[in-house]
């Protein structure tokens, strides 16, 4: 990068630099720059040989201590306090950045997302308001992720931490576009009636959150049973929605899900969608799993209702591996979303020239006045791959999810637990022993076998060899495989299942 010139009214700014107060820029800046250097290399190597190491290993308590130190007065040099950050910190990650990481439901990230979450901390400009490019950067993001999921230009948006508070917007501005009196200005004890929002049993916990958090109560949360396939039972709504009614309560929102968390299911978006339609009421998708799988061609028909949603909870730092945070919330209605959030008091007045100027406000349409510039990683991530190869990165975990049950299912020691939905897969090791045994035991069997499973899963993370998860389903304890990983290879899904009954065996071979 040249100098830049020096500014023309700024004459003396040279010299200035001679008689500079104390700030907090390094005291050698080609020192810093060297240290820069190094720790680009050593975060590109530590990537590059992820899967010599062990998904994951527990830190020494002696370590974990060390964090128990009180706030530091002094300063110590940057050089050194890379060097705890490497010695104390580097080698204990999450472990979702390995190929054989497949907890709960995480991306794994990429290099030039790393890159871009430094520039923009370089840049460090707050995307809540002002007239500045990081604006048009993520006005930009939100028009991609529009034109992903079909959604109408006027449609609007903005980027969050993640589906959590992409839901929480999504249903914040459900609850006051159908309440019926302004919620903003009287609040909630002025509902003549209770407002209730129906989502299946296989909602995510964060909905829940979102539903209390508005005010609204956790009984408000109507869930409602799921099919064979985990997918919510539409006679079942209809009835819940028609008794809620009839008892006086006044449902609002439909929430759909596509990708639940247990098992990938996708609930019938279409039928939801006429549902809703026809019941007038708010049809919001939490498309925190699933809603980027419409760049998979095989899902494009099961997920074409995501269109007709008038709300939709999208995660980047999911199956789209955006390095953590990045969510996004979109709002069918941007009148009805700006007015759900927006407030001017007189510090925030927008101008018509200068900084305070410029069209894109992200505060107005969120929770938060100050936000990152998230939008970079996104904006980045997406031009150096393109929709395409995500598509297709998508599409090989699902393949991945089937091969996987296919291998569960050629062995009599493994038992599949759910229909493989998009690219998640619970089983459960399953010996004969445990099949032999009378349906009286039926309670000591379900007892025994979720301790074996669990000792499974212990050891398999605590060798640091894979990193599956958990769910319990029907009352029964899976091993639970969420595969959005990039980097996974179908060795890694052998290397499992030979683990598992490795360990599984040896477990039940003690008992
Ligand atoms: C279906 C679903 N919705 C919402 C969330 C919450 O997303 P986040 O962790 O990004 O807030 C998750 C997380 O796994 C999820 O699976």
């Amino acid at each position: 990068m040249t100098d830049l010139p020096d500014h023309p009214n700024i004459s003396n700014g040279k010299k200035a630099l001679v008689n500079r107060q104390e700030s907090l820029d390094p005291d050698n800046w080609e020192d810093m720059r060297a240290l820069g250097h190094r720790m680009v290399d050593d975060a590109i190597s530590y990537l590059k040989d992820v899967e010599q190491r062990p998904v994951w290993k527990p830190m020494p308590e002696q370590l974990a201590d060390q964090f128990k130190a009180a706030l530091p007065q002094y300063p110590t040099s940057p050089d050194a306090v890379y060097e705890e950050f490497l010695g104390n910190i580097f080698p204990y990650p999450m472990g979702n950045i390995h190929p054989r990481f497949w907890s709960w439901y995480m991306g794994n990230g990429t290099i030039l997302g790393a890159f871009a979450d430094f520039l923009s901390a370089t840049m460090n400009s707050n995307v809540g308001a002002g007239n500045h490019v990081a604006n048009l950067v993520e006005a930009q993001v939100v028009n991609w992720m529009k034109e992903l999921v079909d959604f109408p230009e006027e449609a609007s948006g903005l980027l969050v931490g993640g589906a959590s508070m992409a839901n929480l917007v999504g249903l914040t501005v459900a609850r006051n576009t159908q309440a019926g009196f302004d919620v903003r200005q009287v609040g909630l004890t002025s509902a003549g009636k209770q407002l209730t929002v129906y989502a299946s049993t296989e909602i995510h916990s964060c909905n829940q959150k979102a539903v209390e958090l508005l005010g609204m109560g956790t009984d408000s949360l109507r869930r409602i049973p799921v099919n064979d396939h985990y997918q919510m039972d539409m006679t079942a709504l209809a009835a819940q929605v028609k008794e809620d009614r009839a008892n006086g309560l006044q449902p609002i929102c439909v929430i759909a899900t596509s990708g639940t968390v247990n098992t990938g299911a996708i609930d019938p978006l279409n039928e939801i969608a006429d549902f809703c339609t026809a019941q007038g009421l708010w049809f919001h998708v939490d498309g925190a799993i699933g809603a980027v799988a419409v760049l998979v061609d095989s899902l494009k028909t099961s997920l074409s209702g995501i269109a007709r949603a008038d709300s939709i909870a999208l995660d980047l730092h999911k199956w789209m591996h955006v390095p953590f945070e990045a969510g996004c919330a979109l709002v069918k209605n941007s009148a009805e979303h700006r007015n759900s959030f927006s407030v001017n008091p007189e510090y925030l007045t927008r101008e018509v020239r200068g900084l305070a100027a410029g069209q894109n406000w992200f505060s107005e349409y969120g929770v938060e006045l100050s936000r990152s510039f998230r939008a970079l990683k996104v904006w980045m991530s997406l031009k150096e791959h393109g929709s395409d190869r995500y598509g297709r990165m998508m599409a090989r975990n699902i393949d991945q999810a089937n091969y996987l049950a296919g291998l569960i299912n050629d062995d009599s020691d493994l038992q599949l637990m759910a229909p493989v939905g998009l690219n998640i897969v619970c089983f459960r090791y399953y010996p004969v022993v445990y099949q032999v045994m009378a349906d009286q035991h039926q309670e000591k069997k379900e007892s025994a076998l979720e301790t074996l499973n669990k000792e499974i899963l212990f050891t398999l993370q605590e060798e640091g060899t894979a990193a599956p998860s958990y769910t319990t389903l029907e009352g029964k304890y899976c091993l639970r495989v969420a595969i959005a990983n990039h980097r996974t290879q179908r060795t890694d899904l052998d290397l499992l299942i030979s683990e598992v009954k490795r360990i599984g065996k040896k477990l039940t071979d003690q008992t």
